[in-house]
């Protein structure tokens, strides 16, 4: 089985996303899976730029001479696509709607029809497999979640993927800067890698594992309050 972690987070390893991921990948390197990371931000990847000259000549590479192709080809053959981010604008970070959008290749060119929708039917060098969302954002609502959310419950309908499981930390800045000895925070590390034994025991990650993931780590007064405080060290 192979894995590819797609991070489309610009702080890299460092940030919070990766800092909540963490304990979900190293889980998959304990079980012995296959799994690459990809950090978006090491890549160049130009925006798609709505030529179809991948369509029109059935070729899986764009001509683009960019980084997209480094990844391109381990993406379309992974079992488990794992796509973290943090949110940004209340939507996908843009590098990261660029790789999905230079996915292109993955099409025929010609109409079809797939789950009661037209669609370019998927090339079969394409593995659609199972899609996991591990994401951050910096508000204390889950609702920050909810566009992505409705977007990937859209998109892996076209690309005839399935939706294994989400870990969502909302008010991120709470879990990174925690005692980690915090029963929360304890918590919420254990469902990283009970959801990583989940997804490869039997496919997918249980609702029980994803409401401990996202549990609430302080009521919302006392976040904005904490926050605030947090802040005024970088007020100048
Ligand atoms: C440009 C930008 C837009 C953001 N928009 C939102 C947002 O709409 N909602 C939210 O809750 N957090 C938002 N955030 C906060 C980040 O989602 C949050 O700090 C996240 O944990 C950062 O992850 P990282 O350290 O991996 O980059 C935004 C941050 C940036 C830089």
């Amino acid at each position: 089985m192979k894995v590819a972690i797609i991070n489309g987070s610009p702080n890299k390893n460092k940030g919070n996303t990766f800092l909540f991921a963490d304990s979900f990948i190293k889980e998959l390197f304990n079980l012995r899976v296959e799994t690459k990371i990809f950090h978006l931000y090491d890549f160049s990847i130009n925006n798609c730029l709505g030529c179809y000259n991948c369509l029109l000549n059935k070729k899986l590479d764009c001509f683009q001479e960019d980084d997209m192709n480094n990844i391109f080809f381990e993406y379309i053959k992974a079992d488990i696509k794992v796509f973290v981010f943090p949110i940004h604008s209340l939507f996908l970070p843009s590098i990261f709607k660029n790789f999905l959008d230079r996915l292109f290749p993955v099409f025929d060119p010609w109409l079809g029809m797939n789950n009661g929708l037209t669609m370019h039917p998927l090339k079969e060098e394409f593995f659609p497999g199972k899609i996991v969302l591990i994401s951050s954002c910096g508000y204390w609502e889950m609702s920050n979640f909810d566009i992505v959310l409705n977007y990937f419950n859209n998109y892996i309908k076209y690309m005839g993927q399935e939706l294994s499981g989400s870990l969502l930390r909302p008010h991120a800045l709470a879990f990174r800067y925690s005692d980690k000895n915090n029963d929360k925070i304890k918590n919420i590390i254990q469902a990283g890698e009970k959801g990583a034994k989940e997804l490869i025991d039997s496919g997918e990650i249980s609702q029980e594992t994803e409401k401990e993931a996202s549990q609430e780590i302080m009521p919302r007064e006392d976040y904005i309050k904490w926050f605030n405080d947090f802040y005024k060290q970088f007020d100048k």
